[in-house]
């Protein structure tokens, strides 16, 4: 399998752009702000109102402050994340970049069984649904406000497509090896996401990809950076992330796909995948998802069921005791 070769011309696709980038305050997020309006794009910036402080420093330390401008959003509120968008479009007249950044990992250990009641029972964990509701509820709430906004857009990009999103995923994303449970299902939530979009992506001409980094060193990895440094594993760098995540939001040509980040390591990871279908499940199994992706066609798309749990307001099961 061959490294990817960035190809930088592709960051002049961004000139003149507006992009929306989130958990934009610092961080891999950080960079990808400098960086995008390094290249001519103005940006609006999402995070939590209390990185206005950060944000704002960051928008002073640009060479062109007025292309950023911070919109204090939390991801997971639909209230919050329409405003983003309103905002950005009002301020810049329209939106062509949306960057799906922000994430979190859990504080503790999720299948930690150890912790019980004063009943002796398993305590309830917090920490995993915190974990899906900002990496998939807010991600997907930002994929769908970015497909609304864009798909009205007129030809942007040297394709014609009118918008470009980019998930930022990990290698937890595809792998499970850390063991840490909330963000690995989460992740890999997002890798469903991407997989899951491009209908629609097709659909209103708009390209949809994703990144998954390795350890890069932010505030999610401080815990164990120096002792990581220390053992000569390759480890990514905040600017080098951030600009894989720009160029794979620039080019023209790339749908669906997504970048595996390692430090000097980047590997395509979906149509790579794809194209190793055969040998991995074998031609009959390939076949069958080519007729099975026809008949969905024919169809005119999925039929989707009518579940009466999901039609109650109650789907926690209460009403049974
Ligand atoms: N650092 C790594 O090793 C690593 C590896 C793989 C993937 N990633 C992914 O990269 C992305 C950026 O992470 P980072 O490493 O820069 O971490 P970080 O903690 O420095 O940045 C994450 C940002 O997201 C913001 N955020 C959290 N919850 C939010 C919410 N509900 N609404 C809006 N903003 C919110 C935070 O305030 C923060 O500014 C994340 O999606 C993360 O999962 C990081």
């Amino acid at each position: 399998m061959s490294n990817i070769d960035l190809n930088l011309s592709h960051l002049d696709e961004l000139n003149r752009t507006t992009a929306i980038v989130t958990g934009a305050a610092g961080g891999i997020g950080g960079e990808i702000v400098r960086l995008l309006v390094a290249n001519g794009s103005n940006v609006v910036m999402a995070d939590l109102a209390h990185c206005e402080n950060d944000a704002n420093s960051l928008i002073a330390s640009l060479p062109h402050p007025t292309r950023a401008h911070f919109v204090p959003t939390n991801i997971t509120k639909w209230d919050q994340i329409t405003t983003l968008f309103r905002t950005a479009k009002d301020k810049f007249g329209s939106v062509e970049v949306v960057i799906a950044n922000a994430g979190v990992m859990e504080k503790s250990p999720i299948l930690d069984v150890e912790k019980v009641d004063q009943h002796g029972n398993l305590a309830e964990d917090n920490e995993f649904s915190k974990v899906i509701d900002i990496n998939i509820k807010g991600t997907m709430n930002t994929l769908r406000q970015a497909i609304f906004h864009m798909k009205d857009n007129k030809p942007t990009f040297s394709d014609g497509s009118r918008g470009s999103i980019l998930l930022v995923s990990s290698t937890s994303g595809y792998f499970g090896g850390t063991g840490v449970t909330g963000y690995i299902t989460s992740k890999h939530g997002v890798t469903g996401m991407l997989r899951g979009s491009q209908l629609a992506a097709s659909k209103h001409l708009l390209r949809i990809n994703a990144v998954a980094p390795f350890v890069t060193p932010t505030a999610m990895s401080s815990g164990f950076a120096t002792a990581w440094k220390k053992s000569g594993l390759p480890m990514n760098t905040m600017e080098a992330v951030a600009r894989v995540i720009a160029v794979l939001a620039a080019d023209p040509l790339r749908r669906g796909s997504c970048y595996l980040t390692c430090g000097p390591i980047i590997r395509e990871v979906e149509t790579s995948q794809k194209s190793l279908m055969g040998e991995w499940l074998g031609n009959d199994f390939v076949e069958l998802m080519a007729s099975a992706s026809r008949f969905f066609a024919d169809q005119g798309g999925y039929t989707l069921p009518k579940l009466i749990a999901l039609d109650s307001s109650d789907t926690t099961g209460d009403r049974a005791k």
